[in-house]
């Protein structure tokens, strides 16, 4: 028998199964999990209901226990079937009624019971979120005094962001969009538009970037017909902002699957660049470049907001691993700029040793980001390097968490 609904939870569960049993983003479990489903409301559904749970999933867990005295281990169905029916009901508003009439048929017999028992106790209860979602024990301790203000700013999943093409229209761009502006340039509309429909998108006149992720291209401002590398490019963010100040630029990265976004964009935008496959460990340039800009892979913390898996995927190993690749990739990038030429490094990342340690083995010279280069609400710390955090502009709708660093070749 078809049960309405049932479909994106069956969905979901293959989603919380697919991040934190086999460490997968959510993103690529999406990609894999969400393709069998036919209706666009069940996959949205779906992800929603997975992203919440992941979102709050140690103060579900807190619930869950609280309602049963037997030991539920991490994987076991039964939890994850009640983390989503919680996340229903406590996040996404859904009436207890049709979360037990979509989600108990995931599972039968005792284990069936025993998430009804569990659920029907919690909402007997009139059980509550906290305020702002506790993180787990290694996240904090990683973390340390930055996970409050981080965790209160992951309540809420974020706005949308977009960046214009021409810097010159944001208030008119402001007004048609009604967001608002934190700089020029950028945009913050309420989240749950549809990005294909809002004004604009057809004729190009913005991408999707989050305000923090804006920053690394601005700070090599205009490019006068000048030579860039955006080394890492995919999906584009950072080529297009490049194109569009003026510069030649190379976009270089390992996935081609990914660069066709690039291609994409550039087409819909009306912007230019060069595109190369290339593994940048291996790729050598034919000539020296004004400016790169090394948007390195790196765990991704700083987007938790909108990504909460990496709340539980990232282990120590895996910021390891990315900071033998960041620092092979700086070692490159510092060899391949013309004297004068800049260098950007920049990782979506609240992890040190992807960021500060990082910068701190650069042996170029330091061009300090200075409060000129930065909007009113932002300052470079001491070194004259830049850390955002999800915590900031608590209300203004918080940024992604992003470490940015800047070097000159002496010319
Ligand atoms: C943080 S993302 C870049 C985001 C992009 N700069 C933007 O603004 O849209 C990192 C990128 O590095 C690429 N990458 C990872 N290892 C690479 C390598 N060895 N050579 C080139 N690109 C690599 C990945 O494919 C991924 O697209």
């Amino acid at each position: 028998m078809d049960i309405p609904g049932l479909p994106a939870r069956q969905a979901a569960l293959r989603l919380l199964d697919a991040v934190l049993r086999r460490g997968e983003t959510l993103d690529q479990a999406a990609h894999n999990a969400l393709q069998a489903v036919r209706a666009d409301a069940d996959r949205a559904l779906a992800r929603a209901i997975a992203a919440e749970s992941l979102r709050w999933l140690t103060d579900l867990d807190r619930l869950i226990d609280s309602a049963t005295q037997q030991a539920l281990p991490d994987d076991a169905k039964p939890r994850s079937v009640l983390r989503l029916m919680l996340a229903q009901w406590l996040r996404l508003d859904t009436p207890p009624h049709a979360v037990i009439a979509t989600a108990l048929p995931l599972l039968v017999g005792g284990p069936r019971r025993l998430a009804h028992g569990v659920f029907s106790t919690l909402v007997k209860r009139d059980a509550k979120l906290p305020d702002a979602p506790t993180l787990p024990p290694a996240v904090i301790a990683r973390w340390h005094g930055h996970a409050p203000g981080i965790a209160a700013a992951l309540a809420e999943p974020p706005p949308l962001d977009l960046m214009l093409k021409d810097h010159a229209q944001t208030e008119s761009w402001r007004d048609k969009l009604g967001g608002v502006s934190l700089m020029s340039g950028h945009i913050r509309v309420p989240r749950g538009e549809a990005i294909e429909r809002l004004d604009g998108f057809g004729e190009g006149a913005w991408w999707v970037q989050d305000l923090a992720a804006s920053l690394p291209a601005r700070l090599l401002g205009p490019g006068d017909g000048r030579r860039a590398l955006d080394l890492c490019a995919a999906p584009g963010g950072k080529t297009l902002q490049l194109a569009a100040a003026g510069w030649r630029v190379t976009a270089l990265d390992i996935s081609a699957k990914r660069l066709e976004r690039v291609a994409q964009n550039l087409a819909r935008t009306g912007l230019e660049a060069e595109i190369v496959v290339a593994d940048a460990l291996e790729w050598q340039p034919e000539a020296l470049f004004d400016a790169i800009l090394l948007d390195a892979p790196c765990t991704a913390t700083g987007t938790c907001r909108r990504h909460p898996d990496v709340l539980h995927r990232i282990t120590q190993t895996q910021i390891r691993d990315m900071t033998e690749v960041q620092t092979r990739l700086l070692e490159r990038a510092q060899g391949w700029l013309a004297p004068g030429g800049r260098l950007v490094y920049a990782v979506c990342s609240l992890e040190r040793e992807e960021g500060e340690d990082q910068a701190a083995a650069v042996t170029l010279a330091s061009d300090p980001i200075t409060a000129e280069d930065l909007p009113p609400f932002l300052s470079p710390g001491p070194e004259g390097w830049l850390r955002t955090e999800p915590g900031m502009l608590p209300d203004d709708g918080g940024l992604d968490g992003f470490f940015i660093a800047r070097w000159v070749r002496a010319g």
